[in-house]
């Protein structure tokens, strides 16, 4: 019976600390005044890049990134010189190291980690996380350390296939010395390099290891004769520069400070991979096209576009250099239905997204006039349309139940086959040939998904079932010490 009358008392403290929880989870957001990632983009000192980073920022903002956005500017003092930048992102200028006096070499990719390390030197970032992008990148969804699953010590960066002949002899001619890895979160057994490239999700303090590093691996293998061949550029004869050197010197030199990466799938979309289902980013460093889409898009077209001027534009060229760049088709012209609208939608959102972003700024600066009112009009009912069809596709696709559509997709997905040939195993490699439901597999078979399971068994929840089981047995309890008398009474009336 002591134990009985306990009951209320241990409620109480129950009802407390869930309380207690409540407000101390309410205060998290009120502490996040400093967000949790801090997003760079890093470019030169060139007008090619203003209309990108216009669209960035467009992009970025939209999709409720949060934390702050900063753009390196990679400048010498000569460039610098009446040079315009947008200010749709605070822009933070850095010495352009394109020119490698010493080495006598002339590679721009030097100031991405190059303008990351002066970057930390001169701000220290108050935001624990950096996610470090190209300019020609579009958000369309957020992306956190949280959503990507980055941690310190363990990157999150997207899986790359072209990398894929990177990890034997070049690998092993540069990193022989770091233990080869024996799983598959981002690439084949036995590796040393993860084969990672895109964007990268990275704590700033593994950035302030890493981004000498990445430096460093990136001169030393434009110094490396035999690393284009190795990296199976095509281009490749033994005696010229890899291009792919700061790309290769980022994974090394990752691997070089002892970090290891987790492979992201499916974040980012690319022309090559437009399959990819619903990407948080698009990356246009190539040709844009897709699947039933007559239209193109290369950033190339626009090298010399100017973001700021005013009407009149002459939209008439194939390319315009002004104003706006080509208008993709109506969306109506396209006749494809499931994943393959999806897909061919997204084929014209780079341009949808760029045209809304540059109408944004020209309402803003430029003075009212009929053909920026006419264009723009048209360009924001089309992004409007492209939204909404998007929105409801996705919807729909996200309602399709999964399912493996080949008898051995759990066998190859055993053997690897998600990381080696991700492509394949998502989508069975012909997009002709395979169902138009969203495929069961999307990352690799070390996932560890019982941990995500486990996270939705908050203390929050446990709390308040015990806090409602009790009231019940507590209610149960207390009608059971009044009725007992009355049923007792009532026996003893009832006897004869
Ligand atoms: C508030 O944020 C800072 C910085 O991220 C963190 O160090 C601190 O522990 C947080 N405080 C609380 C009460 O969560
Ligand atoms: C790598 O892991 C696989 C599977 O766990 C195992 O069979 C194999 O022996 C390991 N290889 C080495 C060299 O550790």
């Amino acid at each position: 019976m002591v134990a009985w009358s306990a009951l209320p008392a241990a409620l109480l403290v129950l009802i407390a600390l869930r309380v207690h929880l409540q407000f101390a989870t309410a205060e998290t957001p009120s502490n996040a005044s400093v967000a949790v990632v801090h997003t760079v983009i890093t470019t030169e000192c060139l007008q090619f890049y203003e209309w990108q980073v216009i669209g960035l920022a467009y992009s970025w903002r939209r999709a409720g990134q949060p934390g702050p956005l900063t753009r390196l500017l990679s400048c010498t003092t000569e460039n610098l010189q009446g040079y315009r930048a947008t200010d749709a992102v605070a822009t933070v200028v850095v010495p352009n190291l394109r020119y490698n006096i010493a080495l006598d070499d002339n590679y721009g990719p030097y100031n991405r980690p190059g303008a990351l390390v002066t970057w930390l030197q001169v701000a220290q970032p108050e935001e624990p996380y950096v996610l470090i992008l190209d300019a020609d990148i579009l958000f369309r969804k957020a992306l956190t350390p949280m959503s990507l699953g980055a941690e310190p010590g363990w990157p999150v960066a997207p899986f790359s296939a072209d990398l894929r002949n990177v990890d034997a002899k070049l690998a092993e001619r540069h990193i022989s010395k770091v233990p080869q890895r024996n799983n598959t979160l981002a690439g084949p057994r036995m590796r040393r390099a993860d084969l990672v490239g895109g964007f990268i999700m990275v704590h700033k303090d593994d950035l302030a290891q890493l981004a000498p590093m990445w430096l460093q691996s990136t001169a030393v293998l434009r110094m490396d004769p035999e690393a284009a061949l190795l990296a199976g550029e095509t281009s490749g004869r033994a005696g010229q520069r890899a291009i792919a050197a700061e790309a290769i010197g980022y994974t090394f030199g990752a691997a070089a400070a002892g970090l290891q990466h987790r492979a992201d799938f499916g974040s980012i979309a690319m022309p090559a991979n437009l399959l990819a289902g619903d990407p948080a980013v698009l990356h246009y460093p190539k040709w844009w096209q897709a699947g039933e889409s007559s239209f193109w898009f290369w950033k190339m077209w626009y090298a010399r576009f100017d973001a700021f001027a005013c009407p009149p534009w002459d939209l008439a060229r194939p390319h315009p250099r002004s104003g706006l760049v080509a208008r993709p088709p109506p969306l109506s012209t396209l006749s494809s239905r499931g994943y393959y609208r999806q897909r061919d939608l997204l084929s014209l959102e780079p341009a949808v997204r760029l045209n809304a972003a540059l109408c944004e700024r020209h309402r803003r600066f430029c003075p009212a006039s009929a053909q920026l009112v006419r264009e723009c009009t048209k360009a924001e009912r089309m992004e409007a349309a492209l939204d909404e069809e998007l929105e409801a596709l996705e919807a729909e696709l996200a309602r399709t139940p999964c399912e493996d559509t080949h008898e051995l997709c759990k066998e190859w997905a055993k053997a690897g086959e998600c990381v080696q040939n991700p492509g394949f195993m998502r989508y069975g490699g012909n997009p002709s040939a395979v169902s138009l439901r969203r495929p069961q597999r999307r990352v690799s078979g070390d996932c560890p998904a019982a941990f995500r399971v486990l996270g939705f068994l908050s203390l929050a929840a446990i709390l308040d079932v015990t806090v409602w089981l009790g009231a019940v047995l507590l209610g149960a309890l207390v009608a059971w010490q009044h009725l007992r008398p009355a049923l007792a009474k009532r026996r003893i009336e009832s006897r004869p």
